[in-house]
C-alpha cells in the first residue's frame, strides 16, 4: 500500500516539475508580449494595456476597433497612462466613453457607467448641444467632443 502511495506522489512530483516548466514558458512568452503591446507607445497597468495603431479616427471607427478590446479607464495610473500616450503622440486622444445615449450620463464602451472621471475645468459642457465623445488632452485631462471628429484611437485591454 505505502508503495502504490509512493508511486503516486511521485507521479505528481513529474507532473508539478513538468507544470513548472510550463509557467516558465508562459510568463516568458507573457513578458515578451507586453513587450509588443508597449511598442512603440503602448501602455501596460496591471493586468491592463492600453494601446494606439497611431490611427486617427472618428467614434464610430473607435467602437469598431476597440469593441472587442473589453478594458476601461478606471483609474488615477491608467488616466496617466493613457496621458503618455497623448503626450508621445504629442496628440488628443478619444476615450470609448460617451453619453450618445442619455446626456449627462457617461458610459464606457461596453456599456457600463463611468466611475473615475478627470474633467477639465468647465467640461463637459455638451456645446453646441453636440458632445457626446470624450477626449483627453496632453495635460491628461478629458473635454466631451463632437464624435464626428478625428483624433488618435486607443483601445484598452
Ligand atoms: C471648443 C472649446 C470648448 C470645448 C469644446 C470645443 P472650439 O472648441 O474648446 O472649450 O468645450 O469641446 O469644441 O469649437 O471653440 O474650437
Ligand atoms: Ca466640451
Amino acid at each position: 500500500k505505502g508503495e502504490v502511495g509512493n508511486t503516486e506522489v511521485n507521479l505528481m512530483k513529474k507532473q508539478v516539475s513538468a507544470l513548472q516548466g510550463q509557467l516558465t514558458m508562459l510568463q516568458a512568452g507573457l513578458a515578451k508580449f507586453q513587450k509588443v503591446a508597449a511598442f512603440p507607445s503602448g501602455q501596460i497597468v496591471g493586468n491592463k494595456a492600453f494601446v494606439t495603431s497611431g490611427y486617427e479616427g472618428n467614434f464610430d471607427d473607435l467602437r469598431q476597433r476597440c469593441l472587442q478590446a473589453g478594458g476601461q479607464l478606471e483609474k488615477k495610473t491608467e488616466n496617466a497612462a493613457i496621458q503618455q500616450i497623448a503626450i508621445i503622440h504629442k496628440k488628443a486622444v478619444f476615450l470609448g466613453i460617451n453619453d450618445i445615449q442619455t446626456e449627462g450620463r457617461f458610459k464606457h464602451l461596453n456599456g457600463d457607467d463611468v466611475t473615475y472621471s478627470n474633467w477639465q475645468l468647465g467640461e463637459p459642457n455638451n456645446d453646441k448641444g453636440a458632445e457626446n465623445c470624450v477626449e483627453i488632452f496632453v495635460n491628461g485631462k478629458w473635454n466631451d467632443r463632437f464624435c464626428g471628429e478625428n483624433r488618435l484611437i486607443l483601445c484598452e485591454f
